[in-house]
């Protein structure tokens, strides 16, 4: 019998979550007045630090950030996994045919397809809205960014904490006892299915950051679901 038989859920990845909500998305974020509000000051923060030039925006879902990272004069390697999400960016966006937009999505999008950038090749990786939530191995996922990155290029990510105290609590004994295992917790989305929700420390993001050659440079507390920007620079 396994863990499954005993909850009576079936857990799946947080990418058919996003592929069942990928046509509401774009509504529920509009109707949500904080989060608008958040997007735009991640924005600023984010064209206040990096210069014009390639950047990965990585579970970029259906393009609520596109449209200005376009106009800042970024040109954007667009990486979504859940076909869904990017179907709905192609509807509104036409991401495959974009001028200054590339696109890595759907079963394509994986560490793999990443390594296949050049090198020192982006001035920036962004994650916006807890993408990197949905990530288990930050380390691994960490040391492909850095790769890519040029010296002194950026990483950008907000990340949620909105976990509950045992969480955060195993989270402490867990970084304390040196693993690189991440919580999680298990959120039932509809009624029957599940998924894998990731906690990420903030010790824990810097853990897997520094071993991948990355400084942290700052975080900031978002005013949104205890939402968190980290900025980190590569070496
Ligand atoms: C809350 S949405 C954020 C989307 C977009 N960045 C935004 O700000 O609106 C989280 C996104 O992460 C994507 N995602 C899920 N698992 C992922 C993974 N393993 N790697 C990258 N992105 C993932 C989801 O498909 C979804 O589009």
């Amino acid at each position: 019998m396994t863990y499954h038989d005993f909850d009576m859920t079936s857990t799946n990845s947080a990418i058919d979550y996003y592929d069942i909500i990928a046509e509401s998305y774009d509504q529920m974020m509009r109707d949500d007045e904080p989060n608008v509000k958040v997007r735009e000051a991640v924005r600023t923060y984010f064209c206040q630090s990096v210069p014009q030039g390639k950047i990965l925006d990585f579970g970029a879902g259906t393009g609520l950030d596109l449209e200005w990272q376009l106009s800042a004069g970024y040109e954007v390697i667009f990486y979504e996994p859940s076909a869904n999400m990017a179907s709905q960016a192609e509807k509104s966006l036409g991401i495959s045919k974009r001028p200054g937009v590339s696109t890595i999505v759907g079963k394509k999008a994986d560490l793999e397809h990443i390594g296949m950038l050049p090198d020192a090749s982006l001035e920036a990786v962004f994650s916006n809205f807890a993408a990197l939530n949905s990530v288990e191995h930050l380390k691994e996922t960490f040391a492909v960014f850095a790769s890519k990155l040029k010296p002194g290029g950026h990483l950008i990510c907000v990340l949620t904490n909105n976990f509950d105290k045992v969480s955060r609590l195993k989270s402490v004994f867990s970084d304390l006892a040196g693993s690189q295992a991440a919580i999680s917790k298990k959120v039932e989305y509809t009624k029957g299915q599940s998924m894998h929700v990731f906690y990420h420390s903030g010790r824990s993001l810097r853990r897997a950051a520094a071993n991948s050659g990355l400084r942290f440079e700052q975080s900031i507390q978002l005013d949104f679901e205890k939402h968190e920007l980290t900025h980190f620079i590569k070496y």
